[in-house]
């Protein structure tokens, strides 16, 4: 795997030419953990459930008529990988050799209203002057990509400068003196590898359940915008802190140290999060919680042949989410109203980026085995999306929040 000539500039996690080696290695790692961030699954039967009811119909039959869909695009895509240099390699699926392009042309029609399409003037004008922050994993980076791309046909922007990649990246649209950033912190509350030296794929990670991951709350004073998503990390390995004892753990085989559920974890976390964001005394923006993203691996675990080879989107009736992303999906709804409620206290404002659903029907929308080269030996990878893809209409849903606050 090499990093495409340029491409360093705009990446997240890249780094100047001189460290190529070493960009290619943490490229490696990186990819392999956000790719896979469940590495541990397959110890677990109750994976298995996740995989399966993928395909299951749903209880009620809804009438086609009254439903959400995906509606063809003729006009689609709006950006190309030979436009847009920042599609991150492993979601570059047209690089990669994917023969079908028909996934890149639908749009989301909700039922009963319109859902524009992404209008990037119109964006960048609300935009002006201000500044947005993702905080997350390589779904959030997924989304941010997309961004760029939708915005690349009014202005491409500025790399600035950054002290670790890793963490942070930010870019400067000069034309409308607007930031935009992204924070990696895949577990949002603070956390290291229990075992820093052992292989990426296989880290049990240390999670401090009341401590919020500094490396992005400390900034976001200066954010109008602070976009947070997150929520696949939490079907590792994990070992949970409080009060820095360690008081239960997921997946670890440690023994005589209690199970919790890493849907409790994820529930404990996010209410960190959130007090942390809430209890900030300097911090005005608009808090956005961008819901799960749902993966499809099919006939099979990640890791075990599962693949998701469709070329066109379920429509509502075909397809159900899983009972573990369900789980992390109504904890983070749950989550989120309490925080809204808390937040009016002190006049802070939240907004739902509820697109689980909508991504749920967009099976066709992954790399599968097209996110790397042939020759490599990969997992597929039904986890992210492909550039242009589904999640372009993540900012659809984003940009209408915007106007609908901006009237305010
Ligand atoms: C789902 O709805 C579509 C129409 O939107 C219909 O053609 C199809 O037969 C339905 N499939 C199932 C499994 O009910
Ligand atoms: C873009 O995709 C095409 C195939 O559609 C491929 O030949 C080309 O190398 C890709 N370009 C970049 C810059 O990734
Ligand atoms: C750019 O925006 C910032 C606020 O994010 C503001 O403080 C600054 O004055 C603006 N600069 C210009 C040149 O408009
Ligand atoms: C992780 O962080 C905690 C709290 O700062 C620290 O006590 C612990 O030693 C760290 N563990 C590793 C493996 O670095």
């Amino acid at each position: 795997m090499k990093a495409r000539a340029g491409a360093h500039d705009i990446i997240p996690f890249g780094k100047p030419p001189s460290v190529v080696l070493v960009v290619t290695i943490s490229l490696i790692l990186i990819t392999v953990i956000s790719i896979y961030p469940h590495f541990e699954y397959h110890r677990q039967p109750d994976y298995l459930e996740f995989a399966i009811s993928i395909r299951d119909p749903p209880p009620s039959s809804s009438t086609p008529a009254s439903i959400s869909r995906w509606a063809p695009d003729h006009s689609a895509p709006y950006y190309t990988n030979e436009t847009c240099m920042a599609i991150h390699e492993h979601q570059n699926c047209m690089k990669y050799g994917r023969p079908d392009s028909g996934f890149m042309k639908w749009r989301w029609k909700p039922f009963g209203c319109e859902l524009p399409l992404f209008d990037p003037t119109r964006f960048l004008e609300l935009a002006r002057g201000k500044s947005m922050a993702f905080v997350g994993d390589s779904l959030a980076r997924n989304q941010v990509q997309s961004l760029i791309c939708l915005l690349s046909r009014v202005e491409y922007p500025k790399d600035a400068y950054t002290p670790d990649e890793r963490f942070v990246k930010r870019w400067n649209y000069v034309t409308y003196n607007f930031t935009l950033a992204t924070f990696t912190s895949p577990h949002l509350v603070k956390t290291n590898q229990s075992d820093p030296d052992g292989p990426a794929h296989s880290g049990i990670f240390n999670l401090y359940l009341d401590e919020i991951d500094d490396h992005w709350l400390a900034h976001i004073d200066e954010f109008d915008y602070l976009i947070i998503s997150g929520g696949h990390w939490f079907f590792g390995s994990l070992i949970f802190y409080e009060k820095q004892q360690r008081v239960g753990c997921h997946f670890c085989m440690l023994e005589n140290v209690p199970y919790i559920s890493n849907f409790e974890g994820f529930r404990k976390a996010l209410r960190t999060v959130f007090s942390a964001i809430n209890s900030r005394k300097n911090y005005r923006g608009i808090t956005y919680l961008r819901t799960l993203s749902p993966s499809h691996f099919e006939g099979g675990l990640w890791n075990d042949g599962g693949d998701c080879v469709r070329k066109k989107p379920f429509s509502s009736n075909e397809t159900t989410l899983g009972g573990e992303e369900t789980e992390l999906y109504m904890i983070q709804k749950e989550e989120f109203q309490k925080a809204e409620a808390e937040g009016r206290k002190r006049g802070l404002m939240y907004r739902l980026l509820d697109t689980t659903q909508a991504l749920l029907l967009r099976m066709d929308g992954h790399p599968n085995k097209y996110g790397h080269p042939p020759n490599e030996k990969w997992f597929n990878d039904c986890v992210h999306w492909c550039l242009p893809g589904p999640v372009d209409a993540w900012s659809d849903f984003l940009l209408e929040t915007m106007k609908t606050d901006s009237r305010r």
